[in-house]
């Protein structure tokens, strides 16, 4: 259920006439996290997530109240209610489902690996363990990481800086050489090397959904999200957000 008000039901005010309270929801995003959601220069929450929320609030009939929060608190500020769905290119992962739910998938993406062009490293240098890699924490691309890499014994866990709160500072690090390659997610990795001396060398077929996450306890909450995306990805609005930020 919503943070506010719940009952969607007419109320009556003071006055004695009829008010339509609108139940609002919290939508907690990664202000970072180019083109799914981030904070323009006017400090406006905007990019494809964003209006996709935006775009079902309206059509289900709720308010939504967009706020960034910092994406390693993010399942945790869903439990204890400070925001009632993440909607912020989240992987829908096993691990996750075990404390939240998710709606339908409405993207896909595969991991990508980033080098500063001053190095000639390749995938097999990514993959042999020697080298400094860096992700943003509590993400996919850190999981993987870990799964892959370190418990299996080729790389040594010091090897691995997984603190970054946002991803701009992993490729920061990339660029001033403190790190030598970067994972994350292909299409906000394209936003983040975009005029540096940043590149793609290759990708991991990890085949991860988008969904939103939303508690276990808001069943319905989840049936409005998914009817909405249903709509929404039948509706040629769908195809103009693609294009409105370069996702095809
Ligand atoms: N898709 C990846 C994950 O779910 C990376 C997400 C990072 N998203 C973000 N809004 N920072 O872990």
């Amino acid at each position: 259920s919503g943070c506010t008000d719940t009952s969607g039901e007419n109320q009556t005010s003071t006055d004695g006439v009829n008010v339509e309270e609108t139940t609002t929801y919290i939508v907690g995003i990664d202000g970072e996290y180019k083109p799914y959601s981030y904070v323009d220069t006017d400090g406006n929450p905007v990019g494809f997530d964003v209006d996709s929320i935006k775009w079902i609030a309206e059509k289900e009939g709720f308010e939504v109240e967009i706020i960034p929060v910092a994406w390693d608190g993010i399942i945790p500020a869903l439990m204890a209610g400070k925001i009632d769905m993440v909607y912020s290119g989240m992987t829908i992962t096993d691990k996750r489902l075990e404390q939240v739910n998710f709606s339908i998938p409405y993207w896909k993406v595969n991991q990508s690996v980033a080098i500063n062009d001053v190095n000639n490293y390749t995938m097999d240098d990514f993959m042999s363990g020697k080298y400094i890699i860096g992700a943003q924490s509590g993400t996919s691309g850190a999981q993987w990481v870990e799964e892959n890499l370190i418990d299996t014994g080729i790389m040594p866990a010091e090897n691995f800086k997984n603190t970054y709160s946002t991803f701009p500072l992993v490729s920061e690090d990339l660029k001033n050489q403190r790190i030598d390659f970067a994972i994350y997610d292909k299409p906000p990795m394209l936003e983040a090397i975009e005029g540096k001396p940043l590149s793609i060398i290759g990708e991991i077929d990890t085949n991860e959904e988008y969904g939103v996450a939303i508690r276990k306890s808001d069943v319905e909450l989840l049936e409005t999200i998914n009817d909405g995306l249903t709509q929404l990805m039948a509706d040629p609005y769908w195809e103009e957000l693609k294009t409105e930020y370069g996702m095809v």
